[in-house]
């Protein structure tokens, strides 16, 4: 073993790891310890080369250079490589197998989301597609439903665009903040959402074209639930008729967020105005 001085290859990786042995958080310890143990390793591994070590600190760099108030490139290579999913996973709900696990939270979120009624409609301008009638029950780990969690509700366009991608809807359209009842549950109106590709123009999208794969998401709606006292639930339901659900572009799909959108094509509508095809569970 060297004294700091390096003698030879293998004297890089312990050195390393002697010099950031003093950090007096010892969980900054035991992180940085394997994160440096795995870097080294991974260079070794796929004898990585001058010229992709330079590609790859080019690349971090334009993640950076990429990344403003209203988009964090960041997150979303963390997402395209799965990491995002394998670390919610390991930090949620029997590892994905839960009922309504956690899913990835995504760039699309957006606070002060319209108070909405229960079985009241986040339609806000108007939307063609077929219309959907969601119907949710929030229970805890014990499965006793779980009054008065706000609950707030997001997704794509029929046409898979956001709100605040598209010029045709109205602010806040397709977004709600709902509350639920006595007895956990909520509903509301809404239009069936499509799948939608993430955004390419960037380092990522680089990185998608290199790896010949689509920059696609798979159509679902999101929840984010709080209620104080409890872990605030971030989630998604996938709409279970969308062909490509094995491929999603960031991992999200896990089998226990693949919903029950269920199309009627006729009987006794909802709504009054409702024209079929409609959706509801
Ligand atoms: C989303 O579901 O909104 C999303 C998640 C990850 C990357 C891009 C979008
Ligand atoms: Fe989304």
């Amino acid at each position: 073993m060297s004294n700091g001085i390096i003698e030879k290859l293998e004297d890089v990786t312990p050195t390393v790891l002697r010099a950031m042995s003093a950090a007096d958080d010892a969980r900054l310890r035991t992180v940085m310890e394997a994160f440096v143990r795995h870097m080294h390793a991974f260079a070794r591994e796929a004898k990585l080369t001058e010229a992709e070590y330079d590609l790859g600190l080019d690349f971090l760099n334009r993640i950076g250079q990429a990344t403003n108030d209203s988009h964090n490139e960041g997150i979303l290579f963390a997402d395209a490589i799965g990491f995002s999913t394998l670390v919610c996973l390991m930090s949620n709900g029997a590892a994905g197998a839960t009922e309504t696990a956690a899913a990835l939270l995504g760039p699309f979120w957006r606070a002060n989301s319209p108070r909405t009624m229960n079985g009241g409609s986040i339609v806000r301008s108007p939307t063609p597609g077929p219309e959907l009638f969601v119907e949710c029950e929030v229970v805890d780990v014990a499965g006793k439903p779980l009054a008065n969690v706000e609950v707030d509700v997001w997704q794509s366009s029929p046409v898979g665009l956001y709100e605040n991608q598209d010029a045709t809807q109205a602010d806040m359209n397709l977004r709600g903040k709902l509350t639920t009842d006595a007895f956990g549950r909520f509903s509301f109106r809404s239009v069936k959402p499509a799948g939608y590709p993430v955004p390419t123009n960037g380092p990522v999208g680089d990185l998608l074209r290199a790896q010949n794969r689509h920059p696609y998401r798979r159509a679902h709606i999101h929840f984010l639930g709080f209620r104080p006292g409890y872990k605030t639930l971030v989630t998604q339901i996938f709409v279970d008729d969308d062909e490509h659900l094995e491929s999603d572009v960031v991992f999200g799909v896990t089998r226990a967020l693949v919903g029950d959108y269920r199309r009627h094509d006729h009987g006794k509508p909802p709504a009054a105005d409702v024209r079929v095809p409609w959706y509801s569970p």
